[in-house]
C-alpha cells in the first residue's frame, strides 16, 4: 500500500519535516520525480539539513530510502549529500536505495540550463540552474543517460556523445561552452555510486507492497509546477501532482491509498511566473522576513502572499489529496488581521476557477479578512488549546476545501505538530 505526500502550493511547503514526521508508520520512503531543484528541510534534535535528492526518511533507521525512476540525478551533488548525512549519522549504506532507470544530470546539461534561461532574456524561468529542464528534454527526447547506464562497458563513449550534443545546443545559443572542473567530479562521483544498491525499482516496490509493506511516496515541488497542470510555461519539467507517482516509481493507481497535500497558511513562490496572492508590498517583505521564506536550495528571496483557496482547491482536486496538513501557521502569530484570496476579480466577475493562462488574464485577488492570532499558539501543545480567532480561521478553510485538516504544522521541529484526528 502505497500513500503519497505532496505539495500543494508552488513548493516548499514543508514536505520534508512532514515526511519525516510521518516516517515512523512506513517502511518505505520514495522519491518520485524531480532532482536536485528540490531543497527539503529536517529540523532533528535542534540540527537542521537540507535533503534535495535523498529522500526524507534517511534518517530513521528502520526505513528504506528510494530514489525512484521519475527522479533526475546529478552524481556529484547526490555524492556530497550522501556523505553529508553520513557524517550525521544516518543509514545510507543499509538503507539508500537509487532506481536503475532514475536519468543522469551530466555537467553539460547544467550548462545548457544557464544557457537555455540566458536566452529566453526577460521570459526567463528563474530556474535553479541544477540542469532539470535539458535532463528531462534528453529523457522525453529519446537521448539521456541513465543510472544503470553507469555499470556499462560503452558509459564514458555514450557520455563523450551525449556532452558533445550539449555543447553544439550551447553554442548555437552564444552560452558558455567551457568545462570546468565539474566533469572531473561527475566522473568521480559515477565511480563512488556504483558502489551503492541500485534496484529495478518497478520491481522491488511492487515486491514490497506485495510483501504487506507501506511506501511514502515523497514528491518535490509542488502541484502549480506541474508540468502540465501548474502555471506554464513557469513550472518545473516534471509531473510533481499525484499522478506523478505512479510514473515514477512504476506503480498502479491502484495501490494508492491516501494523498496527503501539505500547503502553507499562506503562499510563497521562488522564481518567475504568475502568483495571484503576491503581497509585492511591505506585508510581503515582513511575512518573508518572519517566515524565513528563502529557499533552501539556492537562498533565493521567496515571493509571498496570501493563501490562495481558488489554487489550494485546484490542487486538491488535481491530486485527489483526501489528508490535508498545513504548515508555518505559526510564521502568522501576532498579525492584527489574516487575509485569505478566495476568488479571483476578472473583467467577467468573480470566479473561484484558474484561468487557461494565469500569464495573461489581468485579475486581481478577492480577499477575506480574519482577525489574527497571539503568539500562544507556539505554547500550544493541542489544536484545542489554540487561540479561537485561529480555530475560526482554520474552520474556514476547512468548509472550503470541504474537509477537515489532518494536522497543522506550528514550527520545523518533528514536535511541533497538532493531529486533529
Ligand atoms: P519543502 O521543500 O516542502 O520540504 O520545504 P522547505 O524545506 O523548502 O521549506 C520549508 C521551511 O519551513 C523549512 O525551513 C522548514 O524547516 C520550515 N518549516 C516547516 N514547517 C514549519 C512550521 O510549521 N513552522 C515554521 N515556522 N517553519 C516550518
Ligand atoms: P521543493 O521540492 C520551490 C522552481 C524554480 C523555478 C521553477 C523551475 O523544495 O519544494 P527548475 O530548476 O525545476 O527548472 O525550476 O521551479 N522550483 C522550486 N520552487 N521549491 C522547489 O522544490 C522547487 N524546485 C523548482 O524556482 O521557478
Ligand atoms: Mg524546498
Amino acid at each position: 500500500m502505497v500513500d503519497i505526500l505532496l505539495g500543494l502550493q508552488w513548493g516548499d511547503e514543508g514536505k520534508g519535516k512532514v515526511v519525516d514526521f510521518l516516517c515512523p508508520a512506513y517502511q518505505m520512503v520514495a522519491r518520485f520525480q524531480g532532482g536536485p531543484n528540490a531543497g527539503h528541510s529536517l529540523k532533528i534534535n535542534g540540527q537542521s539539513f537540507v535533503l534535495n535528492t535523498i529522500p526524507s526518511g534517511i534518517f530513521r533507521e528502520h526505513c528504506k530510502n528510494l530514489i525512484g525512476s521519475g527522479v533526475v540525478i546529478d552524481p556529484a551533488k547526490l555524492q556530497i549529500e550522501i556523505e553529508k548525512v553520513k557524517a550525521a549519522g544516518a543509514p545510507v549504506e543499509k538503507n539508500l536505495l537509487i532506481a536503475r532507470k532514475a536519468h543522469l544530470i551530466l555537467p553539460t546539461h547544467i550548462m545548457l540550463d544557464a544557457a537555455q534561461e540566458n536566452a529566453k532574456g526577460t521570459a526567463k524561468i528563474g530556474s535553479t540552474l541544477r540542469g532539470i529542464s535539458p535532463t528531462y528534454q534528453d529523457k522525453i527526447g529519446r537521448a539521456g543517460l541513465r543510472m544503470g547506464d553507469i555499470h556499462e562497458k560503452d558509459f564514458d563513449k555514450k557520455y563523450q556523445l551525449l556532452a558533445a550534443k550539449h555543447i553544439q545546443m550551447i553554442e548555437a545559443l552564444g552560452g558558455n561552452t567551457e568545462k570546468t572542473e565539474t566533469e572531473k567530479a561527475f566522473m568521480e562521483a559515477v565511480e563512488y555510486l556504483r558502489a551503492f544498491q541500485m534496484v529495478d525499482s518497478e520491481y522491488y516496490v511492487n515486491d514490497f507492497i506485495f510483501r504487506g509493506h507501506r511506501i511514502l511516496a515523497e514528491g518535490a515541488q509542488g502541484t502549480m509546477l506541474d508540468i502540465d497542470y501548474g502555471t506554464y510555461p513557469y513550472v518545473t519539467s516534471s509531473n510533481t501532482i499525484s499522478a506523478g507517482a505512479c510514473t515514477g516509481l512504476g506503480i498502479s493507481p491502484q495501490k494508492i491509498k491516501h494523498v496527503y497535500g501539505v500547503f502553507k497558511a499562506y503562499c510563497t513562490r521562488v522564481g518567475s511566473g504568475p502568483f495571484p496572492s503576491e503581497l509585492d508590498n511591505q506585508a510581503g517583505e515582513d511575512l518573508r522576513q518572519k517566515g524565513g521564506e528563502f529557499g533552501a536550495t539556492t537562498g533565493r528571496p521567496r515571493r509571498t502572499g496570501w493563501l490562495d483557496l481558488p489554487a489550494l482547491n485546484y490542487a486538491i482536486m488535481l491530486n485527489g489529496a483526501d489528508k490535508l496538513i498545513m504548515t508555518k501557521a505559526d510564521v502568522l502569530c501576532g498579525l492584527p488581521e489574516v487575509d485569505i484570496c478566495t476568488a479571483y476579480k476578472t473583467a467577467n466577475g468573480l470566479t473561484d476557477k484558474l484561468p487557461y493562462d494565469l500569464c495573461t488574464e489581468d485579475m486581481q485577488m478577492h480577499l477575506e479578512k480574519f482577525a489574527g492570532w497571539d503568539d500562544s499558539l507556539h505554547q500550544a501543545e493541542t489544536y484545542n488549546a489554540a487561540p479561537q480567532t485561529f480555530k475560526d480561521y482554520i474552520k474556514f478553510i476547512e468548509q472550503s476545501c470541504g474537509m477537515g485538516l489532518t494536522a497543522i504544522s506550528t514550527g520545523p521541529e518533528r514536535e511541533k505538530t497538532f493531529f486533529m484526528e
